[in-house]
């Protein structure tokens, strides 16, 4: 049936802002809502439960999902009977505001809390609801992926850090790892089900474990060394790492289990010691090119890949000459870079020294060209290589091109004939900084 009256299936529809995080949470509310018998709806206007998953990290995100949030307003002027859910870190960083300055919220969750979500609408409340504790993990929701052989594995929550400018450790409470015996039981479970690459999710994912007691205490490095040893899969991907805790144990684990990819994100935010501590990073430039230099000791053909913002409070001159100096003495194979974003309950959002929006304009033009730049010089190493491609489909600027990534996480664009989920050797024949092009080899595969 496709009506939404009585009997019918109810349908959800839900709208993903932010990072993999809340991907991944997302899979788990379309897990949990199958599970309590809704299916997805192909637009906002045809469900009956609109969700939103949000994300708070910087102003833009925030002002986004406010423009979505309007449609939501109309459609439920229309159709009283509809739902409008709102989770992740921007309901928690608002919390109990939500219903004041959108009345036509009905419940609101913090990140993580979907099972809250479950039982709001398993109970008779009528009234607005909102769920803002931090708990214990959310239990095991079913998940719905997105592609059946590519699965995010949530190795904690939350965050012990300091970061001056961000949110994250007010939206999602103090870091709790979950036991390693369970997650080495998920990634079994994943695998049976015919997954080949999981990515390892956490705030800091290399301070994994430390709170954990007993017989589930685990390192990270000693984690990723149980995953690889699990049959069938194939890659092992994880983000974000912090500096700080960037061991040799992690980097060796890189060099010696074939399936951990040589891949790592590792976020610098300012190549300026000073701005670092004003950050309150932990770390200083020499200690951060200490790190990469070990990388680039253990695992040569490494792909390095940075967030960096540029602006925040007090950056002088000098301190984004520093920035763009880490910039082309690592060489990233691709950078994420922000405008600094002053953000409620921060300490960087009390900080003076504003830099005005033409410098800091100014700063990102000469940072993306950098980093964009070195990416592409980075990428040319691909060419005449041969690197094996996990193939997602077809690509979406030419769908008679397939589309996949390439261990180092480089999207890959080739001609071939291959299915989504197979792993192919692509022949690279061309590069710019984001993509590789080329062809499937075929004779491997007959062969
Ligand atoms: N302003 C700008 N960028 C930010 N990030 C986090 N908080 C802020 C902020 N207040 C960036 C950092 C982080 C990435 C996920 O977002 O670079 O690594
Ligand atoms: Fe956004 Fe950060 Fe929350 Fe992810 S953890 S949804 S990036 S605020």
């Amino acid at each position: 049936m496709e009506t939404t009256g009585q009997g019918a299936a109810k349908r959800f529809h839900v709208t993903t802002f932010g990072c993999q995080m809340n991907e991944h949470d997302s899979e788990r509310m379309r897990g949990m809502l199958s599970s309590l018998g809704y299916t997805e709806a192909p637009s906002r206007e045809q469900a009956d439960l609109i969700l939103f998953n949000t994300c708070s990290i910087r102003e833009n995100a925030d002002s986004r999902f406010i423009a979505h949030l309007g449609e939501a307003k109309r459609l439920k002027s229309e159709q009283p009977d509809v739902v409008v859910g709102v989770g992740g870190c921007w309901a928690q960083s608002v919390k109990d505001e939500v219903f004041e300055r959108f009345p036509f919220v009905d419940v609101a969750f913090g990140p993580g809390q979907i099972h809250k979500l479950a039982e709001f609408l398993t109970s008779d409340s009528l009234s607005a609801q909102g769920y803002f504790e931090f708990e214990d993990f959310a239990g095991h929701l079913p998940t719905q992926r997105t592609r059946p052989f590519q699965a995010w594995l949530q190795i904690s929550q939350g965050c012990n850090c300091v970061c001056s400018y961000c949110i994250v450790p007010s939206t999602r409470g103090r870091e709790a790892s979950r036991p390693s015996g369970e997650l080495l039981a998920e990634v079994r479970a994943l695998a049976a089900d015919g997954v080949r690459e999981v990515t390892l999710l956490g705030q800091n994912v290399n301070s994994y474990g430390r709170d954990l007691r007993g017989e589930g205490r685990m390192t990270f490095a000693d984690l990723l060394r149980a995953v690889d040893a699990v049959d069938g899969i194939e890659r092992i991907r994880y983000t974000s790492p912090h500096p700080k805790d960037m061991k040799e144990d992690v980097i060796l684990a890189h060099a010696e289990c074939p399936s951990v990819c040589e891949h790592i994100h590792l976020p610098l935010q300012s190549g300026s010691s000073r701005i670092l501590k004003q950050m309150r990073r932990t770390y200083d430039r020499d200690r951060y090119l200490d790190r990469v230099a070990l990388i680039r000791e253990h695992v040569p053909d490494a792909a390095l890949t940075t967030d960096i913002i540029v602006g925040f409070p007090g950056e002088t001159d000098e301190d984004f000459e520093a920035t763009l100096e880490v910039v082309e003495e690592v060489g990233y194979d691709g950078a994420f870079t922000f405008v600094f974003s002053p953000r409620r309950g921060t300490l960087a959002a009390e900080l003076d020294g504003r830099v005005p929006h033409p410098v800091k304009k100014e700063r990102m033009g000469r940072l993306v060209e950098a980093v964009q730049r070195r990416a592409r010089e980075r990428a040319e190493r691909f060419v005449g290589r041969t690197v094996d491609v996990l193939v997602e489909g077809p690509s979406r600027t030419d769908p008679s091109r397939l589309r996949g990534r390439s261990r180092h996480n480089k999207a890959v664009n080739f001609d071939g004939t291959a299915g989504p989920g197979e792993i192919v050797e692509v022949e690279v024949a061309a590069a710019t900084s984001q993509t590789l092009l080329g062809t499937e080899v075929l004779l491997s595969r007959a062969g």
